[in-house]
């Protein structure tokens, strides 16, 4: 008997992006609630900080260094995350399979329309949009062969609600991301599987934060002054929602964009 909706004991939980930001702190909160996380990042060093934290907290976690712009890696990966416990040594007794797929990872990228060329436009689509697909193509797949009635979560954008200057690339692949959530629910739905994205407002993590200190506090007062809650988010508001997504709490939840976004943007 699960003690909270958000127990995911006994869950196998895969997470992209999971090196950084809001990505580490998903993958965190999902090994809280008790479920196996494979964390897979290209930054190696990050992807290793992140595991090093969840087992120094008693929970289980593995690391799959890679790029989510490439099919063929990321289906290594999930095939190795979905094989039963000791299969390799031909001892596996447990059930295998995959629950989860939360598809976190993301670049920014900012550009005006008429400045943007077609190799700006082609990386971005190509990790933020095809690297969620990808994702969510082998979770899929994989969740209907198991018969497992499995949860996947995307992560798309405050950008997708408002716009804004130079957002061209980055607000087209996460409105391509809106788009394959929501198609992807009516196809699996009969399945049981639920397909659900996230669609954070201003979030306080290296994406935001690295490149230019002007912008950011440019942003902080924005915020303070256009969101109903008056500043910027954290990580972990937005893992809360993932987690959310990707446990039996939502489970007549499916084709949504939840968007924890501190009330800057309120469509119906
Ligand atoms: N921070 C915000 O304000 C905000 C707002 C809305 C949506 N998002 C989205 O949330 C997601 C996480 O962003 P974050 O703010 O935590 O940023 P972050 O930079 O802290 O984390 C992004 C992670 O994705 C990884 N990554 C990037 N390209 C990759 C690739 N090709 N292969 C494998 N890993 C790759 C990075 O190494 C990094 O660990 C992104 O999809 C982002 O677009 C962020």
């Amino acid at each position: 008997m699960p003690v909270t909706a958000y127990d995911l004991t006994g869950r196998t939980a895969f997470v992209t992006g999971a090196a950084s930001g809001i990505g580490r702190s998903s993958a965190v909160l999902f090994a809280r609630a008790g479920a196996t996380v494979h964390c897979a990042d290209r930054d190696e060093q990050g992807l290793h900080a992140t595991t090093d934290l969840i087992k120094q907290e008693g929970g289980t976690a593995h690391a799959h260094p890679l790029d989510v712009s490439d099919r063929a890696q990321l289906t290594a990966a999930i095939a190795t995350a979905a094989r039963p416990p000791g299969a390799d040594a031909g001892t596996g007794t447990g059930v295998g399979g995959l629950d989860i797929m939360a598809a976190i990872a993301g670049v920014m990228h900012s550009s005006p329309v008429l400045e943007t060329r077609d190799e700006d436009l082609d990386r971005v689509f190509a990790i933020n949009f095809k690297g969620i697909l990808y994702a969510c193509q082998e979770a899929a797949r994989t969740m209907i062969a198991n018969g497992t009635r499995g949860s996947i979560v995307t992560m798309a954008s405050g950008a997708v609600d408002t716009g804004g200057p130079g957002l061209l690339c980055y607000g087209v692949a996460k409105a391509a991301v809106v788009q394959l959530t929501k198609t992807l629910a009516t196809e699996v739905g009969p399945h049981g599987i639920r397909v659900n994205a996230v669609a954070p407002g201003w979030i306080r993590t290296p994406m935001t934060t690295r490149h230019d200190d002007r912008a950011q506090a440019h942003t902080e007062s924005l915020m303070t002054r256009m969101a109903p809650l008056g500043r910027v988010g954290e990580p972990d508001e937005i893992a809360h929602a993932v987690l959310h997504l990707a446990s039996d709490a939502a489970s007549f939840t499916t084709g949504q964009i939840l968007r924890p976004n501190g009330g800057v943007a309120m469509p119906w």
